[in-house]
């Protein structure tokens, strides 16, 4: 039996209201105690007991590990000159996708692994402890399938993402391409995956194309994700809510039905602030969904084209700056919101019970990640309570 604890917790942020001040469960000079890697005590620091090893914070804050439910760190490449462009004025599109495609099918394996690698070892510097990762940029049945291989070797939260786009070869038969995705597709992709995305919008997929391809996702066991409501306002968060998707992505653009929809549903609305800060778009309505009642989640969306970031802490600055969230909420929704797009209960909240993934901060409150944006404040990460950062 390993006995792991952490002491003198300045700011100690559960993620768990009922369990402290606030929607983050703040509990003040606290400590944790982990066995074998669960978390098995919260208390004041003044109770801590005696264990194999202890972590002295002096004060810091720690807070659980970053969930970030929505990545695509399997592709090859980069698209800088398409981000350049948009920066003096070209409108971002679906389209760019196919740049990527290119590139990842022209990749081997092994690029495409250590791409996701380097992305993940990135995102656990920033304190992402669980990532979700999502192929999309093969396209083929071959391609598709080693894209998902190489998301496994970073995460069991991979997601099957054929329906990203229709790729060039199809451009005049989509729906030729929505049967292969349906069938063989899905054949070979669904051992490797456990959710299935499809991307609905002008210029990806429409409303009926999408149903069909969830609909068979579903048949074969994978959970349901949906990027909906990115670029105009559609009917794919309706279409989310109305087939029990865990999690909706994107939400820019949406009416007041789609906030009460999901206000009455268990599907998660996951926001990517960095892709509406990298394709300069208005912003999600965070604010309107977090007092409708929806759950709000906040990921990263890396990926080459709309938000080649891996930065959890920048979500939770570009949340509270941008979106209306106080400091405790956007956090909220990186961790525990995170945890619940992906339908885990034993992540993303500290509490006995549940893995012992912690972050430390080199700062008093994790105000500091929105009060300091840019500012490289994680100072430890611990999954499972072995430290790893
Ligand atoms: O989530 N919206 C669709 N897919 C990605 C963008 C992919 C790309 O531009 O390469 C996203 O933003
Ligand atoms: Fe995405």
């Amino acid at each position: 039996m390993s006995v792991v604890g952490w002491t003198r917790i300045g700011e100690l942020c559960t993620a768990d209201p009922a369990a402290g001040e606030g929607p983050l469960g703040i509990l003040r000079d606290a400590a944790v105690v982990a066995v074998d890697g669960r978390v098995a005590w919260v208390g004041p620091s003044s109770d801590f007991p005696d264990v194999d090893v202890a972590h002295d914070m002096a004060g810091a804050a720690m807070l659980p590990g970053f969930v970030d439910a929505h990545m695509h760190p399997v592709f090859a490449g980069d698209r800088a000159v398409e981000f350049d462009s948009r920066m003096t004025g070209t409108p971002y599109s679906a389209g760019g996708i196919r740049t990527t495609v290119a590139a990842t099918r022209a990749a081997s394996d092994e690029a495409l692994a250590a791409n996701a690698a380097r992305l993940a070892a990135e995102a656990l510097r920033q304190g992402t402890t669980t990532l979700e990762a999502k192929s999309g940029y093969g396209l083929t049945v071959h391609d598709e399938a080693r894209s998902l291989i190489a998301a496994r070797t970073v995460t069991d939260e991979t997601t099957f993402l054929g329906a990203h786009v229709v790729p060039a070869e199809f451009a005049d038969r989509p729906d030729d391409y929505v049967d292969l995705v349906c069938g063989e597709m899905l054949d070979a992709c669904a051992p490797h995956a456990r959710w299935a995305d499809v991307f609905i919008e002008r210029g990806a997929f429409d409303v009926d194309q999408a149903r069909r391809m969830l609909e068979a996702a579903e048949t074969k066991g994978l959970g349901l994700r949906v990027h909906a409501n990115q670029l105009t306002q559609g009917d794919g968060v309706q279409l989310a809510v109305e087939m029990g998707a865990a999690s909706v992505d994107h939400c820019t653009h949406l009416s007041d039905d789609d906030i009460e929809a999901l206000a009455g549903s268990r599907t998660v609305a996951t926001l990517v602030p960095g892709a509406e800060f990298s394709t300069r778009s208005t912003y999600a309505p965070a604010r309107r969904l977090w007092d409708a009642g929806v759950t709000v989640a906040i990921a990263s969306d890396c990926n080459p084209g709309s938000s080649y970031t891996t930065s959890m802490p920048l979500m939770v600055a570009l949340a509270v700056r941008e979106m209306g969230l106080s400091p405790a909420e956007a956090v909220w929704a990186a961790t525990a919101g995170g945890g619940m797009s992906l339908r885990r209960d034993d992540i993303g909240v500290i509490a006995p019970g549940r893995r012992a993934d912690l972050i430390s901060l080199d700062a008093p409150s994790h105000v500091h990640l929105a009060y300091r944006p840019g500012v490289p404040l994680v100072s430890g990460v611990w999954r499972a309570a072995d430290r790893l950062v």
